[in-house]
């Protein structure tokens, strides 16, 4: 299916409306998602900017078969390697051989390395561009690490377009085209999960290639992404947002998450939730157990969060499964300026607060208590008490 976006532009992706699991089984794609692929045409020349994932490939021909004729394809752009996005060079190419491949240095080694083929690549950095005639040229601008090494953007001239590739994009099927035709609240939510679990590690960067790309005083008309809607209605208000994500974003939030085998230290929690509300009316109290919960969902409610809670009985010496998995993530997001607090109840040994506490430290949180707070067993009243006096301290904590 192709859509014409404006006199020189047609959307020739494929909205993927099964798809639930991204990065293997690693992301969750509640809404489904999108691979944009777009069609430049200037009055010399044509471009197609990016393709989609591998499976949808043969539809992804069929459907641009029906657009244009392969051969008056001038030149590919691949903004990024990656295969949601790459993964029908290999057919197309079949199709219309020795046409020349834009991307990164970086692009034609993920490219070469995945596909093991020697395309005529031609590699391209920030303020190489090419003619599209009249005047109207597609520039290029390197994006390293966002999110790959070799992830570039480009800028169609004349007619005030960026093309970002995975940034500002959301997992998010949809038929409406345009960031002015959805339903705001998905869009958010889709956009700010997209951020907080694929982009956060790279922060400092996402701002720096803000500034870099706002110096150059280009006027944005649209913003045209990979994943998702196009941004036409104030397409800067996603650059904003970006910015505030990328500043060690928080809310007045606090997200508690446990694992539980026997209810104690979900008990506990749901105590130490009570003593977070005495101290602190305003903030904002979520509790998820995570064996139970979409990692990723929660991953969005950590970004969103000045602090967390995390909590998980003793079991071999260690802590349950989902809360290592969880906070391993954690870690390797990065995020900044957070607090953090442990608990957790045992029957014998009882490591898993210390162990927790451990993996927060490691993940770039400040701990709120250097203890902890244990429970030997079930929670008793003197128990749910410490819990009340322990959420006491951390609602006083996360205050202001
Ligand atoms: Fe949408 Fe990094 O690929």
């Amino acid at each position: 299916m192709a859509f014409k976006i404006n006199d020189s532009v047609t959307w020739v992706g494929k909205t993927d409306w099964e798809l639930r699991r991204f990065h293997g089984e690693e992301l969750s794609t509640h809404r489904g998602s999108s691979y944009n692929s777009y069609l430049v045409r200037g009055s010399e020349k044509t471009v197609l900017i990016d393709t989609v994932w591998r499976p949808f490939a043969a539809e992804f021909l069929a459907d641009l078969k029906k657009e244009i004729d392969l051969k008056d394809i001038d030149y590919i752009v691949a903004n990024h390697g990656e295969t949601d996005h790459s993964g029908s060079l290999p057919e197309l190419l079949r199709e219309i051989p020795g046409t020349p491949v834009y991307c990164t240095s970086a692009g034609v080694k993920s490219l070469r390395g995945q596909y093991h083929e020697d395309w005529n690549f031609k590699p391209v950095k920030t303020g190489d561009k090419i003619d599209l005639g009249d005047g109207k040229e597609l520039v290029f601008v390197e994006a390293k690490m966002l999110h790959w090494p070799d992830s570039m953007f480009c800028y169609l001239t004349g007619d005030s377009i960026l093309f970002p590739n995975d940034a500002f994009g959301q997992h998010y099927a949809t038929e409406y085209l345009f960031n002015d035709l959805v339903d705001q609240n998905e869009l958010y939510d889709e956009a700010i999960k997209y951020y907080a679990n694929i982009l956060t590690p790279f922060s400092k960067l996402v701002t720096a290639k803000i500034k870099e790309v706002v110096g150059m005083n280009l006027p944005v008309d649209m913003i045209c992404p990979s994943h998702g809607v196009i941004w036409r209605k104030d397409p800067l208000q996603i650059v904003n947002k970006y910015l505030e994500w990328a500043d060690n974003y928080q809310e007045n939030q606090v997200t508690i998450v446990y694992d539980t085998m026997w209810d104690g230290t979900r008990k506990a929690a749901e105590a130490i939730a009570a003593g977070i509300k005495e101290a602190n009316k305003t903030i904002n109290i979520k509790l998820f157990n995570a064996a139970r919960s979409d990692t990723n969902d929660i991953i969005t409610e950590i970004f969103k969060s000045k602090g967390i809670v995390v909590g998980s009985p003793t079991i071999n010496k260690g802590v349950l499964h989902s809360i290592a998995a969880l906070t391993d993530i954690a870690k390797g997001l990065n995020f900044q300026a957070k607090k953090g607090a442990a608990f957790g109840c045992y029957g014998w040994s009882g490591e898993s607060v210390k162990i927790i506490n451990g993996l927060l430290e490691e993940a770039g949180f400040e701990l709120i208590n250097n203890e902890g707070l244990r429970m030997l067993w079930n929670p008793d009243e003197e128990a749910i008490n410490k819990c009340l006096q322990f959420g006491k301290e951390i609602g006083s904590a996360l205050a202001g």
